[in-house]
This record gives structure tokens, sequence and C-alpha cells, in this order.
């Protein structure tokens, strides 16, 4: 018989698709300049600002909080310069939060740690190539506790529309930063 021949081809032929989309859903180690920084950065960094997530119902407190670090040398440069030097890195926790009627109100606070995003000063496009560099910064975020295996393929994809917003302040949203007021 014919038609079975013909299907034999036509799905030889499509292999490589296949073989693609496999490659795709591969864990993505991350460029090493852009891992979750290996030193204790919650104790030995700056925690430039915070922001908080409200849910739906305000009622209901904060839905994450996020809490964004970076080193203080880097701090102080951006201090004395008004810009971010190359290679600073920047590190933003999402934490998943509980809200409960504290002595001062009702309060949410961080519970578990939903992930980790990084960003890394590269206004000159020297520290990567790939797709996950460009707009003067690397980009790449980690689930969990996660520090090697990015969920990034591209920023521009997972990234960039969201930070457009503060395009005028160099893609970084400096309002909430009191540590970086000059
Ligand atoms: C849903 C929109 C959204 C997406 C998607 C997003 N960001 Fe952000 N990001 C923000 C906003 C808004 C802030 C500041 C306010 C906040 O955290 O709630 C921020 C803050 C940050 C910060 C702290 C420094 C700053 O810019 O203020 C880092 C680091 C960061 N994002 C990295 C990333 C990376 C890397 C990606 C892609 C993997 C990404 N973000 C994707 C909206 C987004």
């Amino acid at each position: 018989m014919r038609f079975p021949t013909l299907a034999l081809i036509m799905s030889a032929a499509s292999l490589p698709a296949f073989a693609q989309m496999a490659t795709q859903s591969d864990p993505i180690q991350v460029e090493p300049v852009l891992e979750v920084p290996s030193e204790d950065y919650r104790t030995g960094w700056v925690q430039i600002g915070a922001f908080s997530v409200l849910a739906e119902m305000p009622a209901d407190g904060a839905q994450e909080m996020h809490a964004v670090y970076i080193d203080k040398p880097a701090l102080e440069a951006y201090l004395r310069d008004g810009v971010f030097a190359e290679e600073t890195r920047i590190v933003k926790e999402v934490w998943s939060t509980r809200t409960e009627d504290l002595t001062t109100g009702r309060a949410s606070y961080a519970d578990a740690l939903k992930g980790r995003f990084v960003m890394v000063r590269d206004s000159k496009g020297k520290l990567g190539q790939g797709p996950r560099f460009g707009d003067g910064w690397g980009w790449a975020f980690f689930t969990g506790q996660e520090t090697r295996i990015t969920d990034t393929e591209d920023y521009r994809d997972a990234c960039l529309t969201c930070h457009e917003p503060a395009r005028d302040q160099g893609l970084i949203y400096l309002q909430g930063y009191p540590a970086l007021r000059r």
C-alpha cells in the first residue's frame, strides 16, 4: 500500500520541528552574570525599596510583596554618578503574603518566595549577546529558590513591555527606591 509509506515520509519530514520543540522546553542554564547572586544579598546588600501589590479586594491586603536589592558599591556609585555602573546587579524578590490584623492595623507580610528577577547593567552590550541581553540590561527570572535555571527565554517577550513605562528612567521603577534618591 502506498499510503502508509507516504505517512512515514511525512512524519520523518516533520521530525526536525519536534526536535526543536523539545529543545525549547529544556531547562535554560542562565549566563553566569545573570545568576541569582551566590553571596547572601539579604544581609550583605542594601534593600533599596519595596512594593506591595494589592489583592483584588484591597481589604485583603497585599497579594504580593516585592523587595529590591543592590550591593553597597553599586549603590554608592549610583549616588555619586546618578547612573548605574556597568555590571550593577539588581535583584527583585517576589513574595506571597499573609495578611493579619496586628497592633499596627491590617498588615501584609512576606510568606513564601515565589521567585526572583535579576537585572544586570550592560549599557555597552559587553556582558552578553543572546536573547536575555538588550536595552542596556541583562534580564532573567528564576522560580522559587532556583538560582541558575531561568524561565526567561527572550527578555523582549518576558520583560520589556512591562518596563516600557519606566523607559525615561532607564527602564527602572526609580520612584520606589528611597535609597536611590539624591
Ligand atoms: C507584569 C509586568 C512586568 C513584567 C512581565 C516584568 N516586570 Fe520587572 N517590574 C515591573 C514593575 C511594575 C516593577 C516595579 C514595581 C513592582 O515591583 O511592583 C518591576 C521591577 C523590576 C525590578 C527592580 C528594578 C526596577 O526596574 O524597578 C527588576 C530587577 C525587574 N523588574 C526585572 C524584571 C525582569 C528580568 C523581567 C523579565 C524576566 C521582568 N522584570 C518582567 C513589571 C514587570
